[in-house]
């Protein structure tokens, strides 16, 4: 089951990284990064094409508290969601508790591991504050890069499962899982994977 998450009074601090709640005052930083093309797409939305579509989706970002900016060297260049994850399609995790990680950096900072950097600091949060049993992610089956940052930061496959996208596509995502070392029997009893 979805455990419920408030991450509106969290900072963390890996090496490189600070990953806080959003300000309305990040709204600049996220249009500048959100609005590129090849981006979103990744991740199943389109590139903001207006400051006011960027704006809705920081409110929402704030209001559901379940969002991590993701702050370099003074300015916001990614996200990285706590979302909930489809429940119909793991009735094997209903006994436990978990969420499923999104995320999506900048374009002009991919490929200095910041993304594992700061997937790895709110996976060890999840499981330490909130002793989440588990932990999710997908990415769409074409998307390597995304799919080495989940292999980078220990998750194991689990089962590939349809996702419809914003632009109208079906595409298949491949979903990951990590179970949370700290608790025994965090696995159901058994599973094959
Ligand atoms: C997926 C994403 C978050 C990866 O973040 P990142 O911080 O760049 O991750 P890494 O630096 O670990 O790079 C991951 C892989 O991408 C590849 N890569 C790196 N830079 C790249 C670039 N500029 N272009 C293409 N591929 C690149 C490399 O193969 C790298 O793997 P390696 O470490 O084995 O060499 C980022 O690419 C992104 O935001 N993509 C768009 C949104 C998205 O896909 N979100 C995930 C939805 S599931």
């Amino acid at each position: 089951m979805n455990a419920p998450i408030d991450v509106s009074e969290t900072v963390l601090r890996t090496e490189r990284l600070i990953l806080r709640p959003w300000k309305v005052s990040d709204l600049a930083d996220f249009f500048e990064y959100a609005s590129v093309d090849g981006v979103g797409q990744r991740a199943g939305w389109l590139p903001h094409k207006t400051i006011d579509e960027s704006r809705k989706i920081l409110d929402g970002f704030i209001s559901e508290k379940k969002t991590f900016a993701l702050e370099y060297r003074g300015k916001v260049i990614g996200s990285l969601g706590i979302e909930c994850y489809d429940e119909e399609s793991y009735p094997e995790l209903s006994e436990l508790g978990g969420r499923e990680l999104g995320y999506v950096l900048s374009k002009d900072y991919w490929g200095r591991g910041l993304m594992p950097e700061a997937v790895t600091a709110v996976v060890r949060h999840l499981f330490e504050a909130y002793e989440l049993d588990f932990i999710l992610v997908g990415h769409f089956e074409r998307n390597t890069q995304s799919a080495r940052v989940i292999q980078k930061c220990g998750f194991e496959y689990i089962k590939t499962i349809p996702y419809k996208t914003q632009y109208g596509t079906v595409e298949i995502c491949v979903e990951s899982i990590l179970y949370n070392p700290r608790k025994s029997g965090g696995r159901p009893s058994g599973s094959e994977f």
